[in-house]
């Protein structure tokens, strides 16, 4: 039976982007009555440099927002990755199947070491192999995520096939990636050829879960666009990915389709339709970002519903280890 894993990293505060392509479809599958199981990937955030107090905010924040976008710790499994060992343990195993020319073809390791490559952390560089980890500790076999990680979910097949090959078994799955909707890949306001990141200098080019409507409005007012109305059609869009990414965010918050929204609004000047984005934006994202601070006024019940994932993520990873572990041939004696 389908099993769904995903994670999100507590490097900083969450966007739009993370919202329309990875926490509203997480609490959809959940509601789809599939097994859920989604973590705060606190060993990847450290690959890069994190402050611990921050690092510790960060993941409550994350963990609020899951809850805020409708994930419920009661029907899905909610932690953080640290408090299940069997996630390092494994990604040891598969640093161990994974090729050095697998993990030099990885774009997100380019783009996140940069020019001076030989400063980045090693943990950087296997980065996908815990990220394989994770899934496999589980047997998930589907992955939401958005378009910026189909790249690492390719390696994941390839490292669970590897293992399965090398050791004559039928063992790990070889995973779905799951990249649906018209938002997987939500793009800067303030150039829409660069996907909208926590990570940009510009706080104009995101919305972030913790701006409050004003904010949103404004941001959306002066988000980047070209002088022509909206066109008739999809194909209108091609050349304009200002426009067409504001139209795939008004899908994603309404629930149509971006060829929907063309439909509606054709014709219609940037002075109509951002408005209309603006209200809708702040009419889905105003509850979550209420709920998200309610949620953050008791840290102690978040880290307590963490612990409680993690239990449960435990009882499922560690048989699985155990299974890694024979299958390797470690001698298991106490
Ligand atoms: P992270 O923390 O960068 O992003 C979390 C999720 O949000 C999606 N996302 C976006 N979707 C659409 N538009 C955007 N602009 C946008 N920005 C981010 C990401 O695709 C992702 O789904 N490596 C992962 C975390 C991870 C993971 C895993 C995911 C660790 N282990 C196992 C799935 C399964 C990451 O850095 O996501």
């Amino acid at each position: 039976s389908p099993r769904i894993f995903s994670g999100i990293q507590p490097s900083g505060g969450l966007t739009l982007g993370n919202y329309l392509g990875a926490l509203k479809r997480f609490a959809e599958k959940q509601d789809e009555g599939i097994e859920t199981i989604y973590c705060l990937v606190d060993m990847h955030a450290i690959t890069v440099w994190q402050d611990p107090a921050k690092l510790r905010q960060q993941t409550r924040e994350g963990a609020a927002a899951f809850i805020a976008s409708g994930v419920d710790p009661a029907r899905s499994i909610l932690f953080n990755q640290s408090q299940v060992s069997a996630h390092a343990e494994l990604a040891w195993i598969f640093n161990c199947v994974a090729r050095l020319g697998w993990m030099n073809r990885m774009t997100q390791f380019k783009d996140k070491a940069g020019k001076n490559a030989e400063a980045a952390s090693l943990g950087l560089y296997a980065y996908p192999a815990l990220m394989a980890a994770d899934i496999m500790a589980y047997h998930a076999t589907h992955v939401p995520v958005g378009e910026d990680q189909k790249q690492h979910l390719e390696l994941t097949r390839d490292i669970a096939a590897k293992f399965n090959h090398d050791y004559g078994v039928e063992f790990f799955p070889i995973v779905e990636p799951l990249i649906e909707g018209a938002a997987t890949r939500v793009m800067s306001l303030r150039d829409g050829t660069k996907k909208m990141s926590k990570s940009d200098p510009s706080d104009q080019s995101r919305i972030n879960l913790t701006d409050d409507a004003d904010a949103i409005a404004a941001k959306i007012r002066k988000a980047k666009t070209d002088p022509e109305p909206l066109p008739d059609t999809l194909d209108g869009l091609k050349d304009r990915p200002e426009a067409r990414n504001l139209v795939n965010i008004y899908a994603a918050l309404a629930g149509m389709t971006a060829a929907e929204v063309i439909a509606q609004n054709a014709g219609a000047q940037f002075g109509t339709f951002k408005p209309k984005l603006a209200d809708l934006a702040v009419s889905v994202m105003s509850p979550i970002t209420t709920e998200m601070n309610r949620l953050m006024q008791d840290p102690a019940e978040i880290d307590r519903i963490l612990g409680a994932g993690a239990d449960r993520a435990e009882a499922i990873a560690r048989p699985i280890l155990d299974q890694v572990y024979d299958i390797t041939g470690m001698i298991r004696s106490r």
